[in-house]
C-alpha cells in the first residue's frame, strides 16, 4: 500500500518536473525572442532626442557625496553629464552609470577634462551622504553623488522634468522607485545640449557630445 502511493506521488512529482521544465522552455524562448526585438530596435540608428526649447534648466541645491552643500554654480564653468537614478536600483540605475563611466574614458581628454559626470538621487530617504559616497566610488572617479533634503529633490526633479516616485514591490520587503531614465548634457552655462536615451550607447553618447562641444567652440 504505502509503496503504492510512494509511486503515484512519484508519477505526479515527474509530471511536475515535466511540466515546468516545459514551461521553463517556452519562457526562455519568449525570453530569447524579447531579447531579440529589443537588439533589433538598438540597431535601428533612431534619430537624437530633439533638445531644443524643452523647458529643462540645470538648478538645484544639494549636498555632494562628501558632505558639501552644492548649487549648480559649484560646477561652473563645467559641462556636466547628469543622472537621475538610486542606489537601491537593481538593473537600470548600475547599467546606465557605466555607460556615463565608459563615455568618459571614451572622450578626448580635451572634452572630458571639461565634463563633470553627477549622479543625483531620487530617493533621498535611503541614499544618505555615506551611501553616495560608497555608491559611487563603484564608478568613474570623477563621478559626484548628490543628495539633499525631500524638498530639494523634488525641486531638482521638477528644474530637470525628471519623473520618479516610490513603488511598493509585494515581492520585496522594502520599496523600489519607478523613474524616468535619461542621461542630460548641460553646457557650462547650464542650458541643456543632448539627452539620451537607454538604448543610446556610451560610443554613440561620446561621438554626440565631441560634436556638440565641436560647434560650441566654433562660436565666435
Ligand atoms: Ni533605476
Amino acid at each position: 500500500m504505502t509503496i503504492r502511493i510512494n509511486d503515484k506521488i512519484k508519477k505526479r512529482l515527474q509530471r511536475i518536473a515535466l511540466l515546468s521544465l516545459a514551461a521553463f522552455i517556452v519562457g526562455a524562448c519568449i525570453a530569447l525572442l524579447e531579447l531579440h526585438a529589443q537588439t533589433t530596435r538598438l540597431t535601428n540608428g533612431d534619430a537624437p532626442v530633439p533638445v531644443a526649447g524643452m523647458a529643462i534648466e540645470s538648478r538645484f541645491t544639494l549636498t555632494d557625496h562628501t558632505g558639501q552643500a552644492v548649487t549648480q554654480d559649484t560646477y561652473k564653468g563645467q559641462n556636466t553629464l547628469i543622472y537621475f537614478g538610486f542606489t537601491y536600483c537593481p538593473a537600470i540605475c548600475p547599467t546606465e552609470l557605466r555607460k556615463i563611466s565608459e563615455v568618459m574614458d571614451l572622450l578626448p581628454t580635451d572634452v572630458s577634462k571639461n565634463v563633470q559626470p553627477l549622479f543625483i538621487t531620487v530617493d533621498p530617504e535611503r541614499d544618505t551622504v555615506p551611501v553616495m559616497a560608497g555608491y559611487v566610488s563603484l564608478f568613474h572617479s570623477k563621478m559626484i553623488g548628490l543628495t539633499g533634503t525631500m524638498d530639494q529633490i523634488t525641486d531638482t526633479k521638477n528644474a530637470f522634468k525628471v519623473f520618479a516616485r516610490k513603488a511598493e514591490d509585494p515581492d520585496l520587503s522594502d520599496y523600489t522607485m519607478d523613474h524616468s531614465s535619461y542621461i542630460y548634457f548641460m553646457d557650462e552655462h547650464g542650458a541643456l545640449k543632448g539627452m539620451y536615451r537607454i538604448k543610446d550607447t556610451a560610443a554613440y553618447i561620446a561621438r554626440d557630445i565631441e560634436r556638440i562641444v565641436g560647434s560650441m567652440n566654433a562660436v565666435p
